[in-house]
């Protein structure tokens, strides 16, 4: 079966978003992935809800809003509001996980947990069937266009292996520096859906791009 992709807005054009979504409501994309920056969690500010709300109006396909924002539990219900199919919090960033994904829940989304490079794949041991989406971050999150980290392969296996024993349905996401050569390799690693920003959008055919990662 082919794999998720969620290209990343992010990398669009911001002076014409209509035109970049019309190309992904055309394209073989699954979703796609919005970042939400507060220049606090991240050293960096993206967007917020007004963006967001048009971007809704535009897209056919579901969104998948990644929070890299601190004490995302106060902006649950707006971001359902905005939006919002899939909300993803991040792990470094909740004091209360297990309420605020019972909260994104009772919203009617699903929940997504993103978690940073430095963060080990063993603290989701009593949370893994809470979860969605795991969205792993290949890079430390604020920006599009990083390298990916070369220890993330090691974490997509060690994710698959822990959704295998808790016998979840838990998709793993890849998020960061994900193109078109180190995807095959995420993807025997166990990687069920991938983020792509600057490689889709800077590519010749983004619509192609996106295409090509379907075939793999
Ligand atoms: C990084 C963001 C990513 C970013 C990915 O903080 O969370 O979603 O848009 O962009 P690329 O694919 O360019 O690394
Ligand atoms: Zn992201």
């Amino acid at each position: 079966m082919s794999k998720l992709i969620a290209p990343s807005i992010l990398s669009g054009n911001f002076a014409h978003l209509s035109k970049d979504i019309e190309m992904l409501n055309k394209s073989n994309a699954d979703s796609i992935h919005v970042d939400i920056m507060d220049g606090v969690f991240v050293p960096n500010i993206s967007f917020g809800f007004p963006v967001l709300k048009a971007i809704k109006k535009l897209a056919s396909k579901p969104l998948d809003v990644h929070l890299m924002i601190i004490q995302p539990e106060r902006y649950i219900s707006r971001f359902k509001e905005a939006g919002a199919d899939t909300l993803i919090v991040h792990f470094e960033a909740c004091r209360h996980l297990h309420n605020t994904i019972q909260a994104i829940k009772q919203e009617g989304m699903l929940a997504g947990v993103a978690i940073n490079p430095h963060t080990p794949i063993n603290n989701l041991e009593a949370i893994i069937k809470d979860i969605d989406q795991l969205l792993i971050m290949s890079v430390n999150p604020g920006f599009g266009g990083q390298k990916l980290i070369e220890h993330t392969y090691r974490k997509v296996e060690l994710a698959r292996d822990l959704i295998q024993r808790s016998h979840v349905k838990t998709i793993i996401g890849l998020d960061g520096g994900v193109n078109l050569t180190n995807a095959p390799q995420l993807i025997a690693a166990g990687a069920d859906l991938l983020v792509s920003g600057s490689y889709i959008f800077r590519s010749d055919n983004p619509s192609k791009t996106i295409s090509d990662f379907k075939a793999l």
